[in-house]
């Protein structure tokens, strides 16, 4: 383990976006311990990894933090590769989403940033698409990342590498504050994996726990969404493009490896395992969008828990405890925005860049934009805003 001074910032959760912010933490200077109760259960390693804030549909403020993440991945991605010596498997591969009718297409809420496919035009894109779609849309800009075999393992180095350090088993019990006076955290209980609790001392903290963060802050409104998977090995680029379909999409890797996601199982709670009528749910999607996907073999089976919030968007800035902060709630989209997360938890968090190298177009849009999402995303504000009341 890393050696750490008396003032880390602690980040409770060691999947993607706690691994992103430690990460991005690090590199500006400060000392990170990452504390994590089960790593394998992140959604990190669940997800497709698909980039993809065109094919999801997405709009208002999320559609923009989408988009700036996006625009901020291969800068990213980049320097993640350099810290760590491993490749991310990124790749902008295009995603496209079949209709089966033409109003569909044109109802689509980000139809305007996408190509419009007619039936030829998909076969051309999707060669043996099937026969029920008659029309798509293309979002060249949208893409993927190898998460599973690539992303998580080159985060991990990359926060090794700028002395990150881990506290793996351990599962946090309770925040403390200082007694009544309202004055911020003060440390963390943690029970470790031999029954051992313990008391560490901190100041600043990051709540990162995903699908899991109402256990550690019971009231907060996060709740587990599950959803099973399975991959295919299909031949080396018989699929080029994403193929998001309703209730289904395909996600090539370079080595044919096929991803195929996903059931959405909010009534499931913390219940894991496959069940069969996901699987047929996924395998009834994969004979309607390419049909001789069906005979490729199977390779793994899976599932994991999106962390869904009231609203469907996440939860960026200040806890209810001063110097406790959340970055949670990313539900369909944790892939997609871990770059940014990080970002503007550092700037939440007050951490200025070192002035090593000057920042991208992408990162100074960031961070002329971090109040403003900081603002739409606080965790707050069910409580406060008239969007949340009510009906
Ligand atoms: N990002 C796609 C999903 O959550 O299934």
């Amino acid at each position: 383990m890393a050696a750490i001074t008396a003032d880390p910032v602690l980040i409770l959760g060691g999947g993607l976006m706690g691994l992103s912010i430690a990460h991005e933490l690090a590199r500006r200077g400060e000392d990170v311990l990452v504390i994590s109760r089960r790593r394998g259960e992140a959604a990190g390693f669940v997800a497709a990894g698909m980039l993809a804030p065109h094919a999801e549909g997405l709009s208002g403020a999320l559609l923009s933090l989408g988009q700036a993440s996006l625009a901020l991945i291969p800068h990213w991605v980049a320097g993640l590769e350099a810290d760590s010596g491993l490749p991310c498997g990124l790749r902008i591969t295009g995603i496209v989403v079949p209709f089966a009718s033409d109003s569909a297409q044109g109802a689509f809420p980000t139809a305007a940033f996408g190509a419009t496919l007619d039936r030829e035009a998909l076969e051309r894109e999707v060669p043996g698409i099937g026969p029920r779609w008659r029309s798509g849309l293309l979002f060249r800009q949208d893409g993927q990342i190898d998460n599973r075999r690539c992303l998580m393992r080159a985060l991990e180095a990359a926060c090794v590498r700028r002395g990150v350090a881990f506290e793996e088993g351990s599962e946090v019990l309770e925040l403390h504050s200082a007694s009544g006076s309202g004055e911020g955290l003060t440390a963390v209980r943690v029970r470790r994996s031999d029954g051992e609790t313990r008391r560490l001392t901190c100041r600043r903290a990051v709540l990162t726990s995903g699908a899991w963060a109402a256990q550690v802050l019971p009231g907060l409104p996060v709740h587990p969404i599950k959803g099973q998977m399975l991959s295919l090995q299909g031949p080396r680029g018989a699929l080029r493009r994403v193929l998001f379909g309703p209730g289904t999409y395909l996600v090539p890797r370079e080595d044919g490896l096929v991803v195929v996601g996903a059931t959405s199982e909010p009534e499931a709670g913390f219940h894991g395992g496959l069940t069969p009528a996901g699987q047929r749910q996924l395998e009834d999607g994969v004979a309607a969008l390419l049909p001789e996907a069906s005979s490729w073999p199977p390779m793994e089976r899976w599932w994991g828990f999106r962390p869904g919030t009231s609203d469907g968007e996440p939860l960026l800035g200040p806890g209810a405890i001063p110097g406790l902060w959340l970055a949670t709630g990313h539900h369909r989209n944790g892939v997609l925005l871990a770059a940014i997360t990080a970002k503007l938890m550092a700037h939440a968090l007050g951490v200025a860049e070192r002035g090593e190298r000057p920042p991208s177009p992408a990162e100074a849009h960031v961070t002329a934009e971090a109040d403003r999402w900081l603002g739409w995303f606080r965790p707050d504000r069910m409580e406060n805003s008239p969007r949340f009341g009510p009906e």
